[in-house]
């Protein structure tokens, strides 16, 4: 029988790849621009990192880590997220000492047990950023800056930023008490999930799809009311700065997280082209997080684009793949080898050539040089050889032009940078 794939796990193919190169591609360029460098970390780390960073009582930890023993019975977790890997790096490469601020991105697919549907998966991947040591909420406003200019750049503009503060240790733990006094008024309303979390999660009771919890939590106090002083002087200035760059947003008070690791600012782009898989890219600040990790204290603010989701949008860039500069179409088995060494000769300049490997009929080889949607076409047979010359057919308009086998390298070049 066949192998497949894990289920929620998803090949990403010729024809599809090409547009994730150029995402990729434009996360360089972009991300670049505003100072970002890259960072690889492995795709598994050890559980612990998880737990500590994004919280015990988390749904990611309690439900979604593809978490095993390794053969020295060590707990191994294939990574749900990308920043606790990177905070771990920082703190374990001492990359503060090097430079007190550090702006990093990175690439590559997460791991959650979640029940896969569109847009949702188990293997899937994020583009992050992360900067670490900035408590400025001008740099807030500049990582929304960024992630605007990306998404305009890839063609992207049916998303809305939605921003929120959530606190710090300092005046969340009031808040939640008077979110759980609230809630607790209001029990009988909420689903069997909520009245279970509301004691230790209570914030999530706020992000719950059921209509009884949205009803019940309709009136609920906002956490923007209970900010203390230094988390209201920092959310108005990133409000102010956000306006001074330009970047369009909306308050979402409701807006829950379901990693610990946040405080102060928070966001979300969403899409109404997704269904119930709406964020597309989330984030936002951990000023803690370092520290709680063993490291300095350093304030840290980032976040993840759902690649998968970006794929999906209407609007998003596809990207088609390269189309062959030439096809060298060959008759009998002098011209096969003349043609192999031409398209070897071609290919080492840097043009894309093909030929046919199986021997086909001239016919069969022009429907591939089709096929494949070649620029131009070159046929050899005996008649080529002797003379040294033969026609080079443009595809795209019909014309033929002769030239010298010796100066079809040469010809190609000129032909390709012309276009
Ligand atoms: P997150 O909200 O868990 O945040 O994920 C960020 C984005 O990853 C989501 O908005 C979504 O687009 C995508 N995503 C998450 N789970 C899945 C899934 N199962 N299938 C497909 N796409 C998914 C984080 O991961 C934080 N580490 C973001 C961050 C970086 N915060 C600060 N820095």
């Amino acid at each position: 029988m066949a192998i497949n794939a894990i289920k929620g796990m998803n090949d990403i193919l010729p024809g599809d790849v090409e547009t994730w190169q150029f995402l990729e591609q434009k996360v360089r360029e972009v991300f670049g621009t505003y100072g970002f460098s890259e960072i690889r970390t492995p795709a598994v780390e050890k559980t612990e990192l998880f737990c500590r960073s994004i919280g015990e009582k988390t749904d990611i930890v309690e439900k979604e880590m593809y978490t095993f023993a390794d053969k020295s019975e060590n707990s191994l977790t294939l990574r749900p997220e990308g920043t606790a890997p990177v905070m771990r790096s920082l703190i374990q490469n001492r990359l503060h000492t090097l430079d007190p601020v550090n702006k990093l991105y990175y690439m590559g697919p997460m791991f959650r047990y979640e029940r896969p549907q569109k847009g949702r998966y188990r293997q899937f991947h994020q583009i992050g950023a992360e900067v670490l040591g900035v408590e400025n909420p001008m740099i807030d406003a500049q990582l929304l800056a960024m992630l605007h200019q990306y998404f305009c750049e890839i063609g992207i503009d049916a998303v809305q930023l939605q921003v929120n503060s959530l606190g710090c240790p300092e005046c969340r733990p009031a808040y939640r008490q008077t979110l759980i006094a609230y809630l607790d008024a209001r029990l009988e309303s909420l689903c069997a999930d909520c009245r279970r979390r509301y004691q230790t999660n209570p914030l999530r009771v706020l992000d719950c799809k059921a209509s009884g919890c949205k009803e019940a939590t309709a009136a609920a106090p906002s956490v923007l009311d209970h900010l203390c002083g230094g988390c209201e002087e920092h959310f108005t200035a990133v409000k102010k700065y956000l306006k001074v760059l330009d970047i369009p947003f909306e308050i979402n008070a409701r807006m829950v997280r379901g990693l610990d690791y946040y405080v102060r600012t928070t966001f979300e782009l969403v899409t109404d082209q997704l269904g119930s898989q709406n964020a597309v890219a989330a984030g936002g600040r951990y000023d803690g997080l370092v520290e709680s990790l063993g490291g300095p204290a350093l304030p840290g603010i980032g976040f993840a684009i759902g690649v998968e989701r970006l794929v999906l949008m209407k609007g998003a860039a596809k990207v088609q793949a390269a189309r062959p500069d030439i096809f060298l179409a060959a008759m009998g088995e002098g011209a096969a080898e003349q043609a192999f060494v031409l398209m070897s000769e071609l290919q080492r300049a840097g043009i894309r050539a093909e030929i046919d490997y199986q021997g086909k009929s001239l016919k069969s080889q022009m429907r591939r040089a089709n096929k494949l949607a070649a620029r131009y076409a070159l046929v050899l047979g005996e008649r080529e050889l002797e003379t040294g010359t033969a026609d080079l057919k443009d595809m795209d308009q019909g014309s033929q032009q002769g030239v010298a086998l010796d100066e079809l390298v040469g010809l190609m070049g000129q032909l390709r940078s012309s276009a």
